[in-house]
Order: structure tokens, then C-alpha cells, then sequence
């Protein structure tokens, strides 16, 4: 009986490599827009999808040899089960245990987005990935080191073959397989996305939820990303520790200061803890946030103004409505899942 254990075991753990599980098809990287959603802004236009640079970028992804000291991976701070965000933690943690001074986003719905990062500075999902490599309190390494590293290892001379035609190894090769991998992490198929399509029904109070949602939330989160891709002050008090003057940096204009990009809900459940700092745990409290107009004085956007005090019945339907952003397709999608470690 054990030995039979072990001899399925070795079999299975022999076979990773060809593991149906991780085999990606031309159809699995075929670009499918959700219905209802608008026209991506990134389209792999210079970047044309295949099975074999999306399975070079995944397993980049999820390889720490993007770091100095080979300890860090991107998943290391975009975890697949937080819908790639960083399950409980509030600011990022790096290479050496430094710690960063922002909430990790989830990554999802990218090729949607024109802008990356809180404060929107980087303005190329293909060039993002330079900024956690090189930060020294991330990555702390450099692009030509990354390449001479890759181009040492056997495994990777192999893959960047397979997907290039010839195993020249550059950053321009890295980054473009990278943003295969991000650029398909795309979430559409929640109950909400559902409901929409008319194949799956809600209860009285997700559609109350949604209704409320839709007077007080959706100017800014607006669907179906959840975004409308613009900075703003949605009235949090700066932390004084960190004063994060987040969009204000990047332009240099007073009214810019102390606003951030607004996030997408789709899978908030997954996402906390909430805002560019982290400082909510649970979604009551970011609707406890809310729901006190006393929090919008000052520099805080008008759009809050029509959200008003928010009763405790208001804040269950609220809550009840994101949590069918939860998008488990999307959560489960086997295309995601690390290659390392199966
Ligand atoms: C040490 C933690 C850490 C690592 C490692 C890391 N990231 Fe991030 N990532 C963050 C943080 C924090 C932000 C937000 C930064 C900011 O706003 O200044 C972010 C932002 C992003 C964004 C922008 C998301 C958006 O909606 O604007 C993308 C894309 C991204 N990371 C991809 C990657 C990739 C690809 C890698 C690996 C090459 C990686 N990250 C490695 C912490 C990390
Ligand atoms: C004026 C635009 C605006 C309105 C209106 C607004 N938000 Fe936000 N929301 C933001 C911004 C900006 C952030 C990020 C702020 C930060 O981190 O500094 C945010 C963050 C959030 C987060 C945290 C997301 C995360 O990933 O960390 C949640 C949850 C949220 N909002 C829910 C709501 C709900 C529910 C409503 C309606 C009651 C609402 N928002 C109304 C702009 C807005």
C-alpha cells in the first residue's frame, strides 16, 4: 500500500512537466473580450498572444529569479487567491523584509487600464514590470542582470526558443512575455456579470445593493470595470506616518495632491486589506468610511456628496451586492496557477 503510495507519487511529481494541467493551448490565449465590456486599451497589438510567451511569462511570474537574492517573485506580493493583491497585509513587504509604503493592488482587467499604480505613473503594462524589478525595497535588481541570469539557465534558453524562434535573451523578450500573463488575467464571469447576462438571478438584497451602488458608488466605480480610470480623493485622512501625496507627485499640481487611482471592486471579497495604505481590514469598515459625511470635508470629490449617511440596512445591501463580484472562474482559472509549485 505505501509502496504503491510512493510509486504514484514519483510517477506524478515525474510528470509536471507535461501535466495537462499546465499545458496551454492557442485557445486558452485567445484575447476574449467579456460581454458588455468596452474595447481594451491594450490590445497585444506588438505583442501577439501565443501558448508558448504566455507560458514563458507565467513562469517569469512566478520565478524569483526577477530578484537580487532569488527570494522574490511578483507573486510573491500578488498572490493568485487575492485575485493577485496581497492577501492581509497592508503595505507591501520585499526583498530583505524591507517594507513598501502601499497596499499591493490586485491585478486584473489590466489591458483596460491606460495608467498603473496608485498614483498612475507608469503609463505601459509592457514597461510596468522595470519598477518592482529594480525597486530596492522590491526586487532590488537590475534588467541587464535579469537577462544575464536568464541567459545561464538551460530551462530558460529553451523557452525563450520556443517562443521567439532563436534563444536571443532581452529585456524588450521579458517584459513582452510578462505582459501575456498579466494582460490575460481577466475577470468577467462574476454572479454580478451573470446576473447582467440574465443567467443567474440575485436576491432582494444584492439588488438592493446594486441600486445603491448604482445612486452613490458608480460615478467613480463605474461598471462594468468598476473603475473610470481616474485619480481621486474619496476623503480618507492621510496617514501622517506616511503622507502619501499620491497622484500630486506625478504631476506636480496642487489639486492632484492626496488623490489616488480608483481601484476596481471585482473580487473585493479577496482584496483586503482596502485603500493605496491598507488601512481597512473588512469591507464594514470602509462602508462605516462612507457612509459618514463627515469624513468629505475639505479636498474630498464632490461625487461623494450623494452618498449621504449610509443606514446599517444601506451598508448590508452594499455588502451583499460586492460580494457577487466574486469572480471563482476567474480565482480557479488553471491557466493562473503557478507552474513551480505542482
Ligand atoms: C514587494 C512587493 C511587490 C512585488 C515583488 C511586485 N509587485 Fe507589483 N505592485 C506592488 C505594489 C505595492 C504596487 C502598487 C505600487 C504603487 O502604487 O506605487 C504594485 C503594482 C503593480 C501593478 C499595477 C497595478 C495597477 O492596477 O495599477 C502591476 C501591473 C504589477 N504590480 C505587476 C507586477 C509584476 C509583473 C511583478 C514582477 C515583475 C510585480 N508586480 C512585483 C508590489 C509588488
Ligand atoms: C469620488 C469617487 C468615489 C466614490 C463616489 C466612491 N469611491 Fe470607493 N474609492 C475611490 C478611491 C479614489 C479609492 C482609493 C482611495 C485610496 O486608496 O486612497 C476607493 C476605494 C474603495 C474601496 C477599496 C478598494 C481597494 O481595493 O482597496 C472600496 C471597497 C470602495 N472604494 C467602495 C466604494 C463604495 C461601496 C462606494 C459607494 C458607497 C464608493 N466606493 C464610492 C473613489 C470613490
Amino acid at each position: 500500500m505505501i509502496i504503491g503510495i510512493v510509486v504514484l507519487c514519483s510517477l506524478l511529481c515525474g510528470f509536471t512537466g507535461d501535466n495537462p494541467y499546465f499545458v496551454i493551448t492557442k485557445k486558452d490565449v485567445e484575447l476574449k473580450v467579456p460581454e458588455g465590456f468596452p474595447k481594451p486599451f491594450y490590445r497585444f497589438k506588438d505583442n501577439k498572444l501565443t501558448p508558448e510567451r504566455f507560458v514563458l511569462g507565467r513562469k517569469l511570474f512566478y520565478d524569483p529569479i526577477l530578484s537580487k537574492d532569488s527570494t522574490i517573485s511578483c507573486e510573491s506580493c500578488h498572490q493568485r487567491i487575492a485575485a493577485f493583491g496581497h492577501f492581509d497585509h497592508p503595505l507591501s513587504h520585499g526583498i530583505n523584509g524591507l517594507s513598501g509604503t502601499r497596499n499591493v493592488p490586485a491585478l486584473q482587467n489590466l489591458i483596460w487600464k491606460d495608467a498603473y499604480m496608485w498614483d498612475g505613473r507608469v503609463g505601459s503594462l509592457e514597461l510596468q514590470p522595470i519598477n518592482p524589478i529594480t525597486n530596492p525595497v522590491e526586487m532590488d535588481e537590475t534588467m541587464p542582470h535579469v537577462v544575464q541570469k536568464l541567459r545561464l539557465s538551460a530551462m530558460y534558453r529553451a523557452d525563450f526558443e520556443l517562443a521567439f524562434g532563436d534563444t536571443i535573451i532581452n529585456s524588450e523578450r521579458v517584459l513582452k512575455a510578462l505582459a501575456q500573463f498579466t494582460g490575460l488575467l481577466i475577470s468577467g464571469d462574476s454572479r454580478y456579470d451573470r446576473y447582467m447576462q440574465g443567467k443567474d438571478t440575485f436576491s432582494m438584497a444584492e439588488r438592493k445593493g446594486l441600486e445603491l451602488f448604482r445612486s452613490k458608488c458608480n460615478d467613480c466605480h463605474e461598471e462594468p470595470l468598476f473603475t473610470d480610470n481616474s485619480y481621486k480623493n474619496n476623503g480618507l485622512k492621510p496617514d501622517r506616518a506616511l503622507d502619501d501625496k499620491g497622484r500630486g507627485v506625478v504631476t506636480g499640481i496642487e489639486k492632484d495632491e492626496y488623490t489616488f487611482m480608483v481601484p476596481t471592486l471585482r473580487n473585493i471579497e479577496r482584496t483586503y486589506p482596502y485603500m493605496h495604505d491598507g488601512r481597512f481590514r473588512k469591507l464594514e469598515a470602509v462602508l462605516n468610511f462612507y457612509g459618514d459625511p463627515a469624513n468629505f470635508g475639505g479636498h474630498a470629490a464632490v461625487e461623494l456628496k450623494k452618498i449621504g449617511r449610509l443606514t446599517d440596512e444601506d451598508k448590508k445591501y452594499l455588502i451583499a451586492f460586492l460580494l457577487t463580484l466574486t469572480d471563482k472562474t476567474f480565482l480557479y482559472d488553471r491557466r493562473f496557477v503557478n507552474p513551480f509549485m505542482h
